[in-house]
């Protein structure tokens, strides 16, 4: 197993170093356009494998003659948020740098599957899709698995419990439409809304929906990283061992839950040929109206995209 991560910033870094704690892979390559950034951390990443006991060989590069037979290739490469500036801000410039990326990345692995991570998200993984030529199975956009453990360590704070007891949904572009769904999400089995009171469950996903900017706003500099590489690890090890785990993933939409020509985050079957499944379940009209308007943002985005 071969991974290629590409930019080697917050995200990129630190998911590169969770693949190779895991040993999720024999080698992974990382790539930024910032000479010496991917070789220092690459190096220095390795040089930790000793202490660590992970034989996952790390390489930083600025090319991707390296990265040749990827088996997975995860995009993290672009620009993260600022104070005041939405993941929208950022879709002109992450689709060209995105773009890029995935199409020198394609060359180099035609047999890969491709996780994005950059924002805009759902538009990325469009965009992806677009430039590598590849099926829908093959491209999974990184943002359901975040927004879901945020709901889930917002809950476990609330009722006091341990966070592998609760489970979370949420559905949507990964934007202020995103939809997290307290009605199948659970504590040990039970529902939320049997556990905690509407008004505060309301705030709970607000603060969900929010979740991303929060950490901006503490760190300034930059958006979070630990979650989210967190999340992409979650995808790229359900891929690796063929786990199948059911996760909410952005993906091309064909007719299931109504939806057609966009990207949103729905609960997926994720094994080793990538999207195995996408699960429908059946929504509440006003839980299928939040879902449409989501996706609704999402595809007025792609419209933006120039190839
Ligand atoms: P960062 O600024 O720390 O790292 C981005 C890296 O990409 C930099 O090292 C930069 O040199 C590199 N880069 C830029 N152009 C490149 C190119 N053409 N080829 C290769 N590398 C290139 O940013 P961070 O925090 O790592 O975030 C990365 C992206 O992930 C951002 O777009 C951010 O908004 C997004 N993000 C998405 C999340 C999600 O839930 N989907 C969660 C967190 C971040
Ligand atoms: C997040 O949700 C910035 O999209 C990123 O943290």
């Amino acid at each position: 197993m071969k991974i290629t991560v590409i930019g080697a910033g917050n995200v990129g870094a630190t998911t590169a170093q969770r693949i190779a704690d895991k040993e999720l892979a024999e080698q992974c390559v990382v790539v930024d356009v910032v000479e010496g950034v991917p070789q220092g951390k690459g190096l220095d990443m390795w040089e930790s494998a000793p202490v660590s006991g992970s034989d996952t060989m790390i390489i930083g590069t600025n090319g991707y003659e390296e990265t040749a037979g990827s088996d997975i290739v995860v995009i993290t490469a672009g620009l993260a948020r600022k104070p005041g500036m939405s993941r929208d801000d950022l879709l002109a410039k992450n689709a060209e740098i995105v773009g890029s990326c995935a199409e020198s990345a394609i060359k180099q692995s035609p047999n890969a599957i491709f996780i994005v991570v950059s924002n805009p998200l759902d538009v990325m993984t469009y965009v992806t899709m677009k430039r590598t030529g590849l099926g829908r199975n093959r491209v999974l956009g990184m943002a359901g698995v975040l927004d879901s453990a945020r709901f889930r360590s917002f809950i476990a704070m609330e009722l006091n419990v341990s966070v592998e007891d609760v489970t979370a949904f949420v559905l949507g572009g990964h934007g202020d439409s995103m939809v997290p769904l307290p009605r199948f999400s659970t504590v040990a089995g039970i529902p939320l809304p049997e556990l905690i009171p509407a008004e505060r469950l309301a705030q709970i996903v607000q603060r969900t929906r929010d979740g991303g900017i929060e950490i901006v706003n503490f760190l300034k500099t930059g958006s979070a990283y630990y979650a989210p590489s967190a999340g992409a690890v979650q995808m790229v090890e359900s891929i690796v061992k063929n786990k199948r785990r059911i996760l909410q993933c952005s993906v091309w939409l064909d007719g299931e839950y109504g939806l057609k020509n966009t990207v949103v985050g729905v609960p997926v079957k994720v094994g080793k040929n990538g999207v195995e499944q996408i699960i429908e379940i059946k929504l509440l009209p006003e839980e299928a109206a939040a879902l449409q308007k989501s996706a609704e943002d999402v595809k007025a985005n792609i419209a933006k995209v120039k190839f």
